[in-house]
């Protein structure tokens, strides 16, 4: 017979420890599987209230639900979870409380770079390559395996401040205004410049063994980084990963 509960773990931060805590998930039917994001509202609902995470439109559309289901980046709302799953804090971030990860580092790294284009988000001119980088919705989840992302330190990033060394989305947000019909060609060379100066060249010497996921499908080994590796490096990639 199936269990009318589902233990779950959550790994907290708390007065800046980490702390594991078990709760017993009353699943609403025999056989429901429920989200992340359902055990951590019955949670704060049932017994903590003080459980701090972030959610959304909880549709897979904002990108804030992130979380580590068993050290792997997820999005709360879309990922199901069984007995035993452990629910934790982003890796990849510096961890405020609980679940709420510090977010502002990444986001920082393109101020100045935003205003770029005219904004037309309906941008008719531009080609599907560029429809598809419109998919991201700044889940974070790419932050995960990243060896850019990697060399920063994380945990002592002040206030007010960018991370020196990007990841795949800063650089999606770069190749996508790279291709936008747009965007001033004298524009474009600073776009390289600055995917340069995050350490695309990093993911020149790595290419071949990348292991980058984006949490909602989006190709960026194919579509975000190679275009970039091509138009910064040209061919030379190519070579070095023969
Ligand atoms: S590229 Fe994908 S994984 Fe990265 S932030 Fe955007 S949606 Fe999330
Ligand atoms: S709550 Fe918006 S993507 Fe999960």
């Amino acid at each position: 017979m199936q269990e009318k509960y589902l233990n779950i773990k959550l790994k907290l931060k708390r007065n800046k420890e980490f702390i594991l805590i078990e709760y017993k998930y009353k699943k609403r039917s025999y056989d429901e599987r429920p989200m992340a994001l359902d055990v951590l509202l019955q949670a704060q609902e049932e017994k903590y209230d003080d459980l701090a995470f972030r959610y959304g439109c909880r549709a897979r559309n904002c990108g804030v639900c992130t979380i580590d289901v068993n050290d792997r980046p997820k999005l709360a709302c879309r990922a199901r979870v069984k007995e035993g799953d452990i629910l934790s804090a982003m890796a990849t971030l510096p961890v405020i409380k609980d679940l709420v990860v510090k977010r502002d580092a990444i986001t920082r790294q393109l101020k100045g770079y935003n205003n770029i284009s005219h904004k037309n988000d309906l941008n008719k001119d531009a080609d599907n390559s560029y429809h598809n980088l419109t998919a991201c919705i700044e889940c974070y989840a790419c932050l995960d395996g990243c060896p850019i992302h990697a060399k920063n330190n994380i945990v002592d990033i002040q206030n007010n401040v960018a991370y020196k060394y990007g990841n795949p989305y800063s650089l999606l947000k770069i190749q996508r205004l790279l291709i936008d019909p747009l965007t001033p060609e004298i524009e474009k060379t600073q776009l390289i410049d600055k995917a340069k100066s995050l350490g695309l060249e990093i993911y020149r010497r790595e290419y071949k063994n990348l292991k980058i996921k984006c949490g909602v499908g989006i190709n960026l080994k194919g579509e975000v980084i190679k275009p970039l590796l091509d138009v910064a490096f040209g061919d030379e990639v190519e070579k070095e990963n023969q």
